[in-house]
């Protein structure tokens, strides 16, 4: 088991209100699941993803990551668990624009500790994984919203994470390029990759082999789809 979630609560303050975000999750996901979050506006994906990513922490409640139960552990330990376990994807891509791909790439592997050869061939060899080997020099903003969330897929690879969580990672992108980029998600998912994505994309969320519904800060669905087997002979 990768990530148990046990009766995770997460209140914000507003003022002198309590927001309810997130209402006694109670959740397992295991190493190899494609898992899609699916919900309306503001019923706590978000919050959940970034609980599950360790950006932040719950109000009450457990949360096991890989064995370790990380809401128990300081700040400084967090962000070591979170770089090396953990890839991000966002709606918005987050590159830095003036940047070239490979050094996008190359950044995650630098802050890991590994030499600028290393770099610089991880990087090549992951851009060239998700498609992107002739666009290595070009800077963020010379490419399309399909390719940057390419470059950004590649960079949350770099350290190999046990886990990549994306949210709402087609938001921003037209139908075709949604499309290639869910193919990519379904490539690395087959490789074993374990992957946590939100989505608003019923199309997403019809294919993905789990999903979770979440209302009001409730999990109110929790579904996986098998696909038949295929009948031999
Ligand atoms: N930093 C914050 N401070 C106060 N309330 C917040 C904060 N972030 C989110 N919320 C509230 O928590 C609820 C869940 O938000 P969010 O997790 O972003 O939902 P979703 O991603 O499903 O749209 C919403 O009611 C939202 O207004
Ligand atoms: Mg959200």
């Amino acid at each position: 088991m990768l990530i148990l979630l046990k009766n995770i609560f997460k209140t914000y303050k507003a003022g002198q209100v309590d927001v309810p975000a997130l209402v006694d999750i109670t959740l397992q996901v295991d190493q190899g699941e494609f898992v899609a979050i699916i919900g309306q506006s503001g019923s706590g994906k978000t919050t959940l993803l970034d609980i599950v990513g360790c950006l932040s922490q719950p109000t009450s409640g457990e949360y096991w990551l890989d064995g370790d139960h990380v809401n128990t552990l300081p700040d400084s330990l967090l962000t070591g668990i979170r770089n090396k376990k953990i890839g991000f994807i966002f709606q918005t891509f987050h590159l830095l624009a003036r940047k070239t791909a490979l050094e996008n790439v190359q950044l995650p592997l630098m802050y890991a500790g590994a030499s600028r050869t290393v770099q610089q061939d991880k990087a090549r060899e992951l851009l060239t994984r998700v498609g992107l080997e002739d666009r290595l020099r070009h800077y963020s903003n010379q490419l399309s919203g399909g390719q940057q969330q390419r470059v950004a897929i590649a960079r949350a690879l770099a350290n190999s994470p046990s886990l990549l969580l994306a949210d709402e990672p087609t938001g921003n992108l037209d139908s075709q390029s949604g499309k290639d980029i869910l193919a990519l998600f379904e490539q690395l998912h087959r490789q074993g990759q374990t992957i946590v994505m939100i989505t608003h994309d019923p199309l997403i969320a019809h294919q993905a082999e789990r999903r979770i519904t979440l209302a009001d800060g409730r999990i109110v669905a929790d579904e996986s789809i098998h696909q038949p087997l295929p009948v031999l002979g």
